[in-house]
């Protein structure tokens, strides 16, 4: 038998947030190591895997139909495995089986380091597998903890999309209890990963020529750890890692409005190669839809909170996520937010709809109430609001020469080439605005400077300096 024939096919969908890519990409090392090749398509796959996401109901309707699309191909071709994981494993794990009962792999979030036995079981006709961490409340927090398994294998460069930008979890779970939100019970109680840890894979990354590395954590400024007998917070996790050499950006997210302290803001000043990015999300501009879902902040102290950042890091970018139609949401508690929206100046915001969650407090102790049509009424109104301001911000970049790294193709780019090898390219400004101009591919992965010619709400367009 040749190589090719015997080697097992994977093929892995991810949707949701950057934890779950990166979830996936170490999924996908971690089979790679197991002797499986990566396709880009699941007829081609003896192995399906969907990272799946709790977040919202949408997201999970997205995959409970792609799994029924896949009931025929399992009929006509009963070996390959159909396996869920991540965050709907979790929370779903029997229903999974119940509505999908070509399903062969339900694998929790703190599980996923078992994957590639669960993979031989299901593929020595031992029958479905489930493997899920305790539920919060189900054992003391020292067991739940302990049954959400870190996940953490070491980085090879071969399955990340750019070699030059990674990401690099600093903690996982979360011990927050905001009432609409799903991911503290899917994703188990909040686990700082040690500094030796997180330096050796950053150390690691930059070996393999990476330039710009992602820290994540759902309250990733209120990171905290205990090193040489010393307490190591944030602002002191970004000192370490901006000594490493090689490493040219770093970037953090997601911020806690409430964690965000001064000695973190004078890290983002001070050193040179922390992005001035900054995601806070704020959820409402309203203290009564704040109080009821347990944010643990007034917007009074938000806006203190942005003042300070605006204090300190003037030219920072500060973006916002913001959930419209959350239950008992009055016009006025609305316009509340729109007016935190006016004036706050985000770079930019992500707006959702609310959803609820069965399984949180909000789905359980409060009425969905505000009709569909509002909700979507008043996500298009703020949408516009945040649009207006994100075009008026990147117009300021006119005429302006700015410092990116480029990642590649755009999507454009990768549909249409303007010949003799160049092609439209796309990159990152520190504060993660997106940048679109016409090079040699080979750009790809270098930091340079271009002039920005045009600019919409979510890209400026540039030109390489002549000559
Ligand atoms: N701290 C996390 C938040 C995860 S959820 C992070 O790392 O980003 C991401 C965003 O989804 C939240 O900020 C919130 O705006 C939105 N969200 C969470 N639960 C939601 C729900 N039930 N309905 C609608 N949006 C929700
Ligand atoms: Fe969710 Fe709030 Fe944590 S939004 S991830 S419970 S900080």
């Amino acid at each position: 038998m040749t190589a090719s024939r015997m080697a097992k096919h994977l093929y892995i969908q991810t949707v949701g947030c950057q934890m779950n890519v990166l979830d996936s990409e170490l999924v996908a090392e971690s089979l790679l190591r197991a002797g499986y090749v990566l396709v880009d398509s699941p007829r081609a796959a003896d192995a399906i895997l969907f990272n799946t996401c709790s977040v919202r109901q949408h997201a999970e309707d997205k995959v409970y139909s792609a799994l029924g699309r896949l009931k025929h191909l399992k009929e006509c071709r009963p070996g390959t495995i159909i396996g869920v994981l991540g965050c709907m494993a979790q929370k779903d794990r029997h229903e999974i089986l119940r509505r999908a009962p070509h399903v062969d792999l339900v694998v929790g979030p703190g599980q996923l380091g078992q994957l590639p036995q669960l993979l031989e079981r299901v593929a020595a006709g031992q029958g479905p597998q489930i493997e899920v961490s305790l539920d919060r409340g189900a054992a003391d927090r020292r067991r739940v903890q302990a049954s959400f398994a870190p996940f953490d294998p070491q980085r090879a460069a071969g399955v990340r999309p750019h070699r030059h930008q990674a990401m690099v979890r600093i903690m996982a779970g979360c011990d927050k209890c905001c009432a609409f939100c799903i991911v503290p019970r899917v994703r188990g109680p909040e686990q700082c990963r040690p500094v030796q840890e997180i330096e050796a894979e950053v150390r690691q990354l930059a070996d393999q020529g990476c330039l710009e590395v992602t820290l994540l954590g759902q309250t990733v400024n209120n990171y905290k750890a205990t090193f040489e007998g010393r307490t190591v917070r944030l602002s002191d996790l970004l000192e370490r890692l901006h000594a490493i050499e090689g490493i040219r950006r770093l970037r953090f997210v997601t911020n806690y409005p409430r964690h965000m302290t001064s000695d973190l803001l004078q890290a983002v000043r001070d050193l040179e190669k922390v992005c001035p990015y900054l995601h806070v999300p704020a959820q409402s501009g309203s203290n009564a839809v704040l109080r009821r879902m347990k944010r643990g902040y007034t917007v009074e102290q938000y806006r203190e909170m942005l003042a300070e950042i605006r204090q300190t890091v003037p030219h920072a970018a500060v973006t916002s996520d913001f959930i419209v139609g959350f239950c008992g949401e009055t016009e006025e508690d609305f316009q509340q937010t729109v007016d935190l929206v006016r004036q706050s100046r985000f770079k930019n915001s992500f707006i959702f709809k609310y959803s609820a969650r069965p399984g949180t407090r909000s789905a359980s102790l409060l009425a969905d109430d505000v009709p569909e049509a509002v909700k979507r009424r008043r996500n298009n109104e703020l949408l516009a609001i945040q649009n207006a301001i994100s075009e008026e911000d990147n117009r300021q970049f006119l005429g302006r020469t700015v410092e990116i790294l480029v990642e590649g193709p755009s999507k454009t780019g990768r549909k249409r080439n303007t010949g003799e090898g160049v092609v439209q390219l796309s990159g990152r400004t520190v504060c993660d605005r997106i940048v679109v101009f016409d090079g040699p591919a080979e750009l790809a992965g270098r930091l340079l400077t271009v002039e920005i010619v045009k600019a919409d709400a979510v890209t400026l367009f540039g030109e390489l300096p002549k000559g």
